[in-house]
């Protein structure tokens, strides 16, 4: 039968969002201002065996909705392999992917064929120079050229993650939203966030997601009445705009009351709050089908120690070290 995750507060988790590498390509000076650095002695990222039996797992605790993430999770040559296996399960109806759009252009069509529903793509400067800037990559114009053709396939959302950034992306407001006149995107403006790595930068680059949010309101966009079980994400809308704008802002008050995710790292650990203090190994209960009853129990036992709210008010951010190690 199938189950239901919930936690002592009421919440329901029916999202899960699965980091199946922390490789990336992209050097965004906000997360990898120097590139990946591979750990010597490291444990091993899950292999695809692994993968599914957690994927089968998760299928009977109810979740509906998986998102594959990374790092760059396009990177992993198995990655067409997980989409569609998560893809096969009936009761998954959605499955994401958070993608820095590296090669979208050639690779968009198998994303679609694979089975993938939800697409995401990060995005934080509109203009090729600072787009540059940021992630230490080239190639924004494959970058739409695979957009527009995403719009064309039958995706039921095309999202861009932007991350607000003072003095970066911050002043560009007016360039978004034309942007998004004509297209049915979803822009996400995320606060950025802070890391143990990021200090500097977080200090420098924080703007408070509110500012921008007040900026659109006075532009006559209003904020959308929540769906249930949503996810913290507030999203506003206008009648001119086919576009759509949704904040995440961790730093906001009330923002864990509707959380409705789990993160699971690409090493098998489940990650209670994306700002949490501890991983939870899973991987000693994927190593045989048999095994997956273990695997169900233990994930509604530490649901049990799962913390009303994060502690970020108090300047704790949790283990992560940066974003690319658990896929933000
Ligand atoms: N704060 C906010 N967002 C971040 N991301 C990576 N690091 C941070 C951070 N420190 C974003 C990426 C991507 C998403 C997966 O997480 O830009 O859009
Ligand atoms: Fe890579 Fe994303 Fe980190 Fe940029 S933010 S370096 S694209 S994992």
């Amino acid at each position: 039968m199938r189950q239901s995750l919930t936690d002592p507060y009421g919440r329901t988790f029916s999202y899960i969002r699965l980091s199946i590498t922390d490789r990336c390509n992209f050097k965004c000076h906000y997360c990898l201002p120097n590139g990946y650095q591979c750990t010597p002695g490291q444990e091993k990222h899950l292999e695809l065996e692994e993968i599914k039996r957690l994927i089968n797992g998760l299928d009977d605790l109810g979740v509906t909705k998986i998102r594959i993430t990374g790092g760059e999770p396009t990177l992993r040559p198995d990655f067409l392999k997980i989409a569609e296996y998560i893809a096969s399960k009936p009761h998954i109806k959605t499955v994401a992917l958070t993608t820095n759009g590296f090669r979208l252009k050639q690779r968009i069509q198998s994303y679609y064929d694979a089975g993938i529903n939800h697409l995401n793509v990060s995005i934080d400067s509109l203009d090729p120079a600072t787009f540059t800037a940021v992630t230490q990559m080239r190639g924004l114009e494959g970058i739409f050229e695979g957009l527009a053709m995403a719009l064309e396939l039958p995706f039921s959302h095309v999202k861009i993650n932007t991350v607000l950034l003072r003095g970066i992306n911050d002043q560009s407001l007016n360039e978004f939203t034309e942007w998004i006149k004509h297209r049915p995107i979803s822009l996400r403006f995320i606060e950025l966030m802070r890391a143990a790595d990021n200090k500097e930068y977080f200090e420098a680059h924080h703007v408070h997601a509110s500012n921008v949010k007040n900026q659109l309101l006075e532009q006559g966009w209003s904020i959308k009445p929540r769906e249930k079980n949503a996810g913290p994400a507030v999203e506003l809308t206008h009648p001119s705009y086919e576009g759509r704008i949704g904040f995440i802002a961790p730093y906001s008050k009330d923002f864990c009351s509707t959380c409705n995710r789990l993160r699971i790292t690409s090493r098998g650990e489940l990650r209670l709050c994306l700002f949490g203090n501890e991983n939870h190994s899973l991987r000693p209960h994927l190593q045989k089908d048999e095994d997956k009853d273990q695997l169900i129990a233990k994930i509604h036992k530490l649901l049990n120690i799962k913390e009303r709210s994060h502690h970020l008010q108090e300047g704790k951010y949790g283990i992560t070290k940066h974003f690319a190690s658990i896929g933000g």
